[in-house]
């Protein structure tokens, strides 16, 4: 259907090599095939393997992408050998230098914005404004790591005793670091991961998701132009098992940073603490049940706009997003008809256009499990309301945002990670009871709160047990510096990305 589409500067010109990065950028939004290939890159150079993956556009199965040539056990050893080697010289280049190469990566990425958009865009799915919140947010960690390293790593801290005697304080890599992202924020999470291990003085192995190589590879290709010598930070697309198990079983590993799911996580802790080596640090970010609390105070107008937003933008598919909404009964026929409102006039669709709130799922692994959770619903819950899907939809991977009144979260096993969301009443004298069986699932990422009664947030706020707490508000969007992201519990370990303690956690620290 969108290949019809005719491009407006003719498909078939000659495009100058400069050019053409932009037109590939023009093609996405134009509808057109696309060729992206990215690669194992190791010590600088591509790897060709002959492992070949064809990469899917999740709103149009129709359209090539691209393909990502996948790497195998041996080249993730060598890679760590060649990052081992290279780890000494790296961890004793001042910070200052590392944290250059971090403010020229930012440079690069604005410069190459669209181009960036393009790639995550039809990789991911994701929409336009998603996209450039993407790019924004990999810029952001890269300022703000670089700050960091400048203040904390660039010079040993001081401590002088009542006797007169100096200590000096000096914090450095701890090896070989290997990072492991997410395809939902492949751009942002990818980055900030991969920068702050390189500006505390690490070598780095690094893995994206399967979904979202392309990117990846991009951003690896832009680290190396902004400086980060070839043998220091090496890229290995592939799948968990092909890539994750000899890195994870590498002995040389001195500490890994993974987002995704609690169950990986666990696997990953494990498979290290196997190794029959030093103990390592995990950085792990994971799965939430993150719940809203409404009450009768609270504005139904703001609290419909926020919920929505947190439940459905980028489909539901973020860490943060809302799953289960607890709205105090005196007002809940009110906001639930509301709610419904408001996801008719949600506009699901093609995400390059502007009109489009919400795209596509990833895969069609995350389709059927949204699919079966929503039949499931149907049977347990009462349906509130669905948006609408385009005739077109079954091109792409979508799923219609739904909603459905539930009478506790228990009903809810595991997190469902995409557009579906739970409404739960509640009478006011069980608040505490409701927070408490939100704290017993386990997860603790976000939350949101929705009263105008200031005592009521402040009790909320120290009863529950969750990273990161919105008040009157959406619940997404955390931003780099100033709302440093991550959970407790079967949410993560911390220390939260985006903040002043998560640099500390890449690095150790001799004292002198
Ligand atoms: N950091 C993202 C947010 O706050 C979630 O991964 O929405």
């Amino acid at each position: 259907m969108f290949k019809d589409r005719k491009n407006s500067y003719g498909p078939n010109i000659e495009i100058e090599a400069e050019w053409k990065p932009f037109k590939a950028s023009v093609d996405v939004f134009m509808g057109q095939d696309t060729q992206w290939t990215a690669m194992p890159i190791v010590g600088g150079k591509n790897v060709s393997t002959g492992d070949v993956h064809a990469v899917n556009c999740p709103y149009d199965h129709t359209l090539a992408t691209g393909q990502v040539h996948w790497a195998n056990g041996e080249i993730v050893n060598q890679a760590i050998e060649k990052a081992d080697a290279a780890y000494p010289a790296w961890s004793q280049t001042p910070a200052t230098e590392r944290a250059a190469c971090l403010e020229r990566m930012a440079d690069l990425m604005e410069e190459n914005y669209a181009e960036l958009v393009a790639i995550c865009h039809r990789e991911a799915g994701k929409t336009i404004q998603d996209c450039i919140d993407e790019v924004r947010e990999a810029v952001d960690f890269c300022h703000y790591y670089a700050q960091q390293a400048r203040q904390n790593f660039a010079a040993p801290k001081t401590f002088t005793d009542f006797l007169g005697n100096t200590q000096h304080a000096q914090q450095t890599g701890r090896g070989v670091f290997a990072c492991i992202s997410p395809w939902n924020f492949p751009l942002a999470i990818f980055t900030g991961q991969v920068v702050a291990a390189l500006v505390a003085g690490n070598s780095v192995v690094c893995k994206a998701a399967e979904q979202t190589s392309l990117i990846a590879y991009r951003a690896v290709q832009m680290l190396h132009e902004a400086g980060i010598p070839g043998d220091v930070l090496h890229f290995l697309p592939g799948n968990g098992s092909t890539i994750g198990t000899p890195m994870t079983q590498n002995e040389r590993i001195a500490g890994l940073a993974f987002t995704g799911s609690t169950g990986t996580a666990q696997l990953i802790n494990r498979t290290l603490a196997n190794r029959g080596v030093a103990p390592v640090p995990v950085i792990a970010e994971t799965g939430g049940q993150n719940a809203m609390l409404i009450d009768s105070t609270s504005l139904p107008e703001q609290v419909v706009r926020d919920a929505v937003r947190s439940a459905f933008a980028s489909a539901g598919q973020r860490c943060s997003a809302l799953r289960v909404m607890f709205v105090q009964a005196d007002i809940a026929d009110r906001v639930i008809s509301m709610i419904a409102g408001a996801m008719k006039e949600q506009s699901v669709g093609l995400p390059y256009l502007h009109s489009t709130d919400v795209g596509p799922v990833i895969d069609e692994k995350a389709q059927k499990m949204l699919l079966d959770h929503i039949e499931v619903m149907k049977k347990e819950g009462r349906l509130i309301a669905q948006s609408a899907l385009p005739e077109w939809a079954d091109k792409g991977t979508y799923v219609a945002p739904t909603a459905f009144e539930i009478n506790s979260i228990d009903q809810l096993k595991d997190e469902k990670f995409g557009p579906i969301l739970h409404v739960v009443r509640y009478k006011a004298k069980d608040l505490d009871k409701i927070i408490d069986t939100i704290n017993n699932s386990g997860f603790g990422l976000t939350m949101g709160v929705h009263s105008r009664n200031e005592t009521t947030c402040a009790h909320i706020a120290q009863r529950a047990r969750v990273g990161n707490l919105y008040i009157n508000r959406d619940q997404v969007g955390a931003v780099v510096g100033v709302q440093p992201f991550g959970g407790q519990g079967l949410s993560g370990t911390g220390p939260k990305a985006g903040g002043p303690h998560y640099l500390p956690r890449f690095a150790k620290e001799q004292l002198v």
